[in-house]
């Protein structure tokens, strides 16, 4: 495998509204975020991403993009940007952001001069198609967020426009050559700007199946997930490598996919050397909770389920190249909340999944609030929330026959929002996140979990977080903690994460050649014996005490160490 510029960091995502607010309008935004690259810094941050920020009516929070060479006014405009180059190149750090292009907002002029001429020119770089004889729509796929994926084009008889996401999001048409055309321009007119790479929205939902054919309905409303015509849709490979020949790939940026559904066997095309993308998120863990039912039928899972999952994604990648490692993201409820149960949540537990995810093989990805332990919200009312994901999804809920109390628990359990939340800086007013009202409402637990309190105190989650970001940086163990092998044993122990990981060249004098990685995912004790002598000092551990005795070792609850 080839060795890359940005194997060796750490990573993080700002989600750039909910993360400093800077003028009191109580949205966040760039010369916030500016405001705290030092604290970023202090993390052991050296690559951030940040969600959209261009210009967009919001409809999907800034997924939607309605100008692809322009911040959005909220956000702040090109000079705070390029301020934010100058200070991140200054700190030796490097700005991703994200590439929204499998579609675009309806208020694009594009999407706007198509409507306005709906056989013209611009129809060609949407999918303008002509609905079935009868009058509905060309097929049966449900959009992501609910309802079909093809909206009436306005003043037409039987003309549709197909969006996957929500109607103000139509599909961009990558098998019009212009489209990719245009698209490869503005990538390189950002990368040209400074930045180091994207981070690559909904890429696989470029390629659609080519009939447009409908499926089996799914759910009572006759129609089936996009799941089924992803799995048909031929050719996306093509799209991607004419993507990287034309942009990051002849620059050595770096693009990490949100790739869901690859296909048995292709994972060597996507990361492999001469792959499609440096990196993909892995996304094992969370795909455990996908179901066509919705929300509210999440299957429940277990913490050697957890394990195993991502085991088995490092087994498959191990010889083709690197994962992003995360817990949480934008889309998905809080690491803390979904992979520990409620006796686990305490900062133990917080430190042992930390450790669980920054000693795999791969990047650390962490997202903002994650290296202090924030946790999912309770929502009272739906009125809490704002996301249209979530939104649906309580419907969805409420139709199938919940209580209204059952269907906020689910969203509690589930929503976009639990992750939207604003950053929690302080104990004072509004969390420190803003002066003015916050676009969305705070985690009422801002008092017990914020960054000021954490900061000072030596045993917090954060200074934990920043232990780990240091030993993968640190000279002794960087090339086994970023380069080793990862080699599970003790699977058959249940909740107990055990791995070694193993430098594959002899290590000179003073480097550590290989690590063991241990972690106790219950409430209770948990006794074992290792197959290799040695390990004897002590690297990490989010306890006080530590119990081993030769080859025989008891992790205490929550307890985890790492072993050199
Ligand atoms: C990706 C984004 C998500 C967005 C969707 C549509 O999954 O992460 O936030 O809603 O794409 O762009
Ligand atoms: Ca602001």
């Amino acid at each position: 495998m080839k060795r890359e510029w940005w194997h060796g960091k750490v990573a993080y995502q700002i989600y750039p509204k909910s993360f400093q607010d800077s003028n009191g309008d109580g949205i966040g935004d760039v010369p916030g975020i500016i405001s705290r690259l030092d604290y970023l810094k202090s993390l052991g941050v050296d690559i951030i991403w940040i969600s959209p920020i261009y210009q967009s009516p919001c409809v999907d929070q800034g997924y939607d993009i309605s100008d692809y060479y322009a911040l959005d006014p909220i956000f702040g405009d090109m000079d705070d940007f390029k301020r934010l180059l100058e200070e991140t190149k200054k700190r030796d750090m490097h700005v991703v952001m994200d590439l929204v292009v499998n579609h675009c907002s309806d208020q694009h002029p594009l999407f706007q001069k198509a409507l306005a001429d709906p056989y013209g020119p611009e129809s060609k770089f949407f999918y303008f198609m002509e609905g079935k004889p009868d009058g509905t729509a060309p097929c049966n796929w449900r959009s992501y967020f609910g309802g079909s994926v093809w909206d009436k084009v306005p003043g037409t008889e039987n003309l549709w426009y197909l969006h996957l996401f929500t109607k103000e999001q139509p599909d961009l048409n990558w098998e019009n050559p212009e489209l990719r055309e245009r698209v490869y321009k503005m990538m390189n007119w950002w990368l040209d700007l400074g930045l180091a790479g994207f981070r690559i929205d909904a890429i696989v939902n470029i390629k659609k199946e080519s009939n447009f054919k409908d499926y089996p309905a799914d759910r009572a409303d006759g129609l089936c997930t996009i799941d089924y015509e992803l799995s048909e849709a031929a050719g996306v490979g093509e799209f991607f490598a004419d993507m990287r020949d034309h942009t990051y790939g002849p620059r050595h940026a770096f693009a990490v996919a949100e790739a869901f559904n690859i296909k048995e066997g292709e994972l060597p095309d996507y990361v492999g050397d001469n792959g499609y993308f440096s990196s993909i998120f892995d996304f094992s863990t969370e795909i455990m909770q996908h179901t066509a039912g919705g929300w509210h039928t999440t299957p429940k899972f277990s913490a050697t389920q957890y394990r195993d999952a991502w085991y088995a994604s490092q087994a498959e990648m191990a010889d083709h190249g690197f994962y992003c490692n995360i817990i949480e993201n934008h889309d998905e409820p809080r690491g803390a909340s979904r992979y520990l149960p409620l006796e686990g949540q305490t900062d133990a537990g917080k430190k042992m999944l930390a450790v669980t995810m920054y000693m795999r093989r791969g990047m650390p990805f962490l997202y903002q609030g994650q290296e202090i332990g924030m946790v999912n919200q309770t929502f009272t009312s739906i009125d809490q929330v704002d996301d249209v994901n979530t939104i649906d999804s309580y419907q969805v809920a409420l139709q199938d026959g919940l209580s209204e109390k059952e269907a906020l628990q689910v969203i509690s359990d589930r929503s976009r929002d639990n992750a939207r939340t604003p950053m929690q800086w302080t104990d004072g007013k509004n969390a420190g996140f803003t002066e003015g009202t916050p676009w969305l409402g705070l985690n009422e637990n801002y008092k017990e979990i914020n960054v000021a309190a954490q900061d000072a105190d030596p045993d917090s989650v954060l200074n934990f977080y920043r232990a780990l970001s240091r030993l993968r940086k640190d000279a002794r163990f960087a090339e086994t903690v970023v380069y080793g092998d990862f080699a599970p044993i003790l699977q058959e122990k249940d909740a107990l994460f055990a791995f070694y990981r193993d430098r594959q060249d002899p290590a000179p004098e003073g480097e550590c050649a290989s690590l063991l990685v241990l972690a106790n995912a219950q409430n209770k004790p948990c006794s074992f014996g290792i197959d290799r002598d040695g390990y004897d000092e002590v690297v990490l551990n989010n306890l006080k005490e530590f119990a081993k005795d030769g080859r025989q070792i008891t992790l205490q609850p929550w307890q985890a160490v790492i072993l050199c």
